[in-house]
């Protein structure tokens, strides 16, 4: 039989608290995600507890580990609760530990980043991570100061889009260095991690991952961060959806009915926890054949257009199924940065203007103070 949420909930009433409190009444447990035998969760503590907190996060990953069918646990702690604030409770009728992590308000920003922007996709293999690239050297390319952040821990793309072989260097401390590339500071985990590690995260882990190349990252003053997520709606995206201090998402979707779905999803997953979608991108919207230039709509076309019309949130643009651009993309030379006068780095200039745009008419809540020289 499956393992459930609520198994893995039972076997964690037997794990106390410092403060002798069985873990799922502490108000302190993420989500808990559990499936093929895999469970993962964190447990969010004031900074100055975590201390405290290390041995129970390991006896919580050795009470999930010893029940039936679990094949890995791993447990999470995050500091992101300000010293001092109460731990968020359970909402009445929920099981424990079901709650959303907060966000919003109890967030704090990453200092001298002004606007941090997700780029997501319900579904894998969109092209998420190329889009992510070029939209980050439109920004650019505009004027902003980008910098672009691999959250794709899952399988990291930034280090082979731009080619970057080297790894961070520590300034002091724990403080990592970013590496530059065609004007972008990029941090990748991928930097950090041997290309051929399988990517099994232990310890503290996903949500630490994050707020360690957030916080820990110098990333010196930046108008716009692009972050490249890993591509899924489930409950470790909505967990970093909720972890990133996010003035906006843009949707990348292909024009499939299929993708379609899983962009509609993503754009409701951004909506539940308050993060504005500041548009939607159809990629490999249609074919240019290399050799004659005809035009053919291979997935169909205009769907993405059409679905973003349907929800309400704005159309940035159309990128072509191209030779060129998986070409470019594969070998680290993205095109907006090595072919700025082709037909391409237009359409992605022109995507990363209306991106600008809504992040200076202040998109949803909270708009971003971006100054733009023209
Ligand atoms: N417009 C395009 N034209 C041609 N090839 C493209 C285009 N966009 C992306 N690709 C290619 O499609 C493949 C997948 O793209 P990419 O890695 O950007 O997708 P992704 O959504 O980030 O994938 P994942 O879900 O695995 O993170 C890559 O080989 C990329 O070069
Ligand atoms: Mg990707």
């Amino acid at each position: 039989m499956a393992l459930t949420k609520e198994q893995v909930l039972a076997s964690l009433e037997g794990v106390k608290s410092p403060e002798g409190i069985p873990l799922p009444k502490t108000g302190a447990l993420s989500e808990v995600v559990a499936s093929d035998g895999k469970v993962f969760f964190s447990i969010s503590v004031d900074a100055a507890e975590v201390k405290a907190w290390e041995a129970v996060r390991k006896r919580a990953e050795d009470a999930v580990r010893a029940l039936p069918g679990v094949q890995s646990a791993l447990v999470a702690l995050t500091a992101e609760r300000k010293a001092g604030a109460p731990p968020a409770r359970p909402q009445g009728g929920a099981p424990a530990g079901a709650r959303a992590a907060p966000r919003g308000e109890s967030m704090q920003g990453v200092p001298g980043v002004e606007a941090i922007i997700a780029v997501a996709s319900g579904k894998g293999g969109v092209g998420k991570s190329t889009t992510a690239v070029n939209l980050a050297l439109g920004l650019a390319a505009l004027g902003l100061r980008v910098g672009i952040l691999d959250a794709d821990i899952y399988g990291p793309s930034l280090p082979k889009l731009l080619a970057i072989k080297e790894r961070p260097q520590t300034l002091g401390g724990t403080r990592l260095k970013p590496i530059t590339r065609y004007g972008l500071t990029v941090m990748s985990i991928g930097f950090l991690i041997d290309e051929e590690t399988p990517m099994i995260w232990r310890g503290p882990m996903v949500i630490s991952a994050l707020t360690q190349m957030l916080r820990e990252v110098e990333w010196g003053t930046l108008d716009v961060m692009v972050v490249d997520m890993p591509p899924g709606t489930g409950d470790a995206q909505l967990t970093m959806a909720q972890q990133v201090p996010l003035k906006g998402a843009v949707i990348v979707s292909t024009p499939q009915d299929l993708a379609l779905i899983d962009a509609r999803r993503g754009i409701s997953m951004f909506k539940r926890v308050n993060v504005p979608v500041l548009g939607v991108v159809e990629n490999m919207s249609y074919f240019l054949c290399p050799q004659c230039g005809t035009r053919s709509d291979i997935f169909s076309h205009g769907g993405a257009r059409h679905e973003a019309e349907r929800l309400g949130v704005p159309f940035l643009g159309e990128v072509p199924l191209h030779m060129t651009i998986r070409e470019k993309s594969d070998a680290g030379l993205p095109v907006v940065a090595t072919e700025p006068d082709g037909p391409h780095a237009k359409i992605y200039r022109d995507i990363a203007a209306k991106v600008r745009d809504q992040l200076k008419g202040g998109a949803g809540r909270a708009a971003p103070k971006i100054v733009i020289e023209a």
